[in-house]
């Protein structure tokens, strides 16, 4: 055996052993291991054509002489790939050295240009007297060159000025957003948020302004990001960004950073002095760069109804000519409509179940739409009441705070029901936290309307006194942890207790 033919078994057994550590590994680049295979078959079929035609003699064996250097070389790459694998994928791997991809690459580039140039000398090719003889061939390797060399070391200086990591969020020259997933020798490969990835040469990459996402010094923080809307001059710029600050505030959204909070700003006063609307935007802090759309759209829910209880329509477009025909019968049958919807909402409720139609329409009279988005606040353990609320769509869930900041749920309510009345009845501040759990839709009792039916119908008081020991014996049971006898109890003496109290609030004493 002479010549290459010598390494074949070590080779083969090196890359076995490869082979079988990678299948071990998960997350092994394959794609390296695949090179090596692909050159030790080439190497052997080298090998194998060069004894063959050795073997059959002249005139056959004098053309074995390229095939042997063939086989030298593709020898000489192999030990260089398998070395590299050895090094930066077993090694480096297990010690646990995050290093750039673009380093392994580099490494083994340069070994093949040391390789080369060894093989040459090796096979007597006088490499100085070609460089100098023939500016030729120089000029035109280094002008094909031009482009790689520019590429790699683009690819150098973004790993070397630490500027781009993998991993970065960057938006280039093009406003085309992406996570930088690789940096190699001559591209780096950017994925955007629509599952696409860009292949950008190193050298475009660094002769270009990049904007790298979510990061200051080097650090990572929230990204800023607007949305923006449109509301007519109705409606005073301060009213709407108190409404929709107060909204975006007041309950956390899915990957909006609470600290710096979101905020409402007046954007412009009708642009190009045309539009009949000031323009908002709300500016948020982004924590999770990839789902900024959907982050987005949850902003503009929040800003959508938070507008909407406040009966603030969004503007209409500045081109839409709109005629309203403000006769006294179109505002009578658009009243009719929307009491006839409060009125089916309220038949449904427990709380007015005693009421006669009558009254019940009164109550449709005075009440008011309030919807709120999934995850909002509606009361606030602690805060004055204003408004008892009547549940006429979605779920909301029941909270109360421990004296050691600890939340605790209490119940669920689901559509139709009410709360809100216990503060508002006794005159204490709310007794727990209500927070909508799907998108809701609620009807706003004003205090002092319900305080005038209760002093029409005093019985509706006693009726209600049941319902809030009902509800108070469970918050106090949830807060002292008691058992169901002590809750029984406890039901007896709170419901007089709170029938005493709604009656020295309303000044009911003496309808007994
Ligand atoms: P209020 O105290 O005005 O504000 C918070 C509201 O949560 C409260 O009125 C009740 O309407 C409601 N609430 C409190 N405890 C319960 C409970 N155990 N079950 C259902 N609703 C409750």
């Amino acid at each position: 055996m002479n010549g290459p033919f010598r390494l074949l078994l070590p080779l083969s057994i090196a890359i076995v052993v490869v082979a079988a550590i990678f299948r071990a590994t998960p997350g092994a680049p394959r794609r390296r291991l695949r090179r090596c295979v692909l050159l030790f078959a080439f190497y052997a079929v080298a090998i194998a054509a060069e004894q063959l035609l050795e073997f059959l003699g002249p005139p056959f064996s004098s053309a074995s002489m390229p095939l042997h250097y063939a086989a030298q070389a593709l020898e000489v790459l192999l030990i260089i790939n398998l070395a590299a694998i050895a090094l930066f994928d077993l090694l480096f791997h297990f010690a646990r050295w995050d290093y750039p991809d673009i380093v392994h690459e580099l490494s083994v580039g340069a070994a093949y240009l040391v390789a080369g140039i060894w093989l040459m000398h090796r096979s007597g090719v006088n490499l100085s007297s070609i460089v100098a003889t023939s500016a030729v061939v120089t000029a035109v390797i280094g002008l094909s060159l031009q482009a790689t060399l520019g590429n790699i070391v683009g690819g150098l200086a973004l790993q070397l000025d630490d500027s781009i990591h993998e991993g970065d969020w960057i938006e280039l020259e093009n406003r085309v957003q992406g996570r930088v997933r690789q940096i190699r020798w001559r591209h780096s490969v950017i994925e955007t948020r629509d599952w696409d990835t860009l292949i950008v040469p190193n050298s475009q990459l660094l002769a270009q302004t990049i904007k790298v996402l979510g990061k200051r010094d080097g650090v990572t923080s929230p990204h800023r990001m607007w949305v923006h809307f449109s509301v007519d001059f109705r409606y005073s710029p301060g009213q709407v960004v108190h409404i929709v600050n107060e909204a975006l505030q007041a309950a956390p959204i899915a990957n909006v950073a609470p600290e710096p909070k979101a905020n409402c700003i007046v954007y412009d006063l009708a642009k190009e002095h045309r539009d009949s609307f000031a323009y908002y935007a709300v500016r948020y802090f982004l924590t999770d760069l990839a789902s900024d759309d959907p982050t987005s759209s949850l902003v503009r829910e929040r800003i959508y109804t938070a507008l909407k209880r406040a009966q603030i329509p969004l503007a209409l477009p500045a081109t839409t000519v709109f005629l309203s025909h403000d006769d006294p019968e179109h505002a009578e049958r658009k009243q009719a409509r929307e009491h006839a919807f409060r009125l089916a909402a309220l038949q449904n409720v427990e709380l007015f179940a005693q009421l006669s139609d009558e009254e019940k329409g009164k109550i449709a009279d005075v009440v008011r739409l309030a919807p709120f988005s999934a995850g909002e606040v509606i009361t606030r353990q602690g805060s004055p009441a204003h408004w008892l609320y009547v549940l006429t769509k979605g779920k909301a869930e029941v909270r109360l705070t421990g004296a050691a900041g600890e939340e605790k749920k209490v119940a669920e309510l689901h559509a139709p029901s009410f709360f809100g009345e216990m503060a508002l009845m006794t005159g204490a501040p709310r007794e727990a936290t209500v927070i909508a759990s799907t998108d809701v839709e609620c009807l706003r009792l004003d205090k002092d309307d319900f305080k005038e039916i209760l002093a029409r119908r005093p019985e509706i008081a006693k009726e209600m006194s049941t319902v809030l020991a009902q509800r108070r014996v469970e918050l106090v049971a949830v807060r002292d942890n008691l058992d169901a006898d002590a809750k029984k109890r406890k039901m007896v003496t709170e419901r007089s207790k709170i029938l005493e109290s709604i009656r020295d609030f309303f000044g009911l004493n003496g309808t007994r």
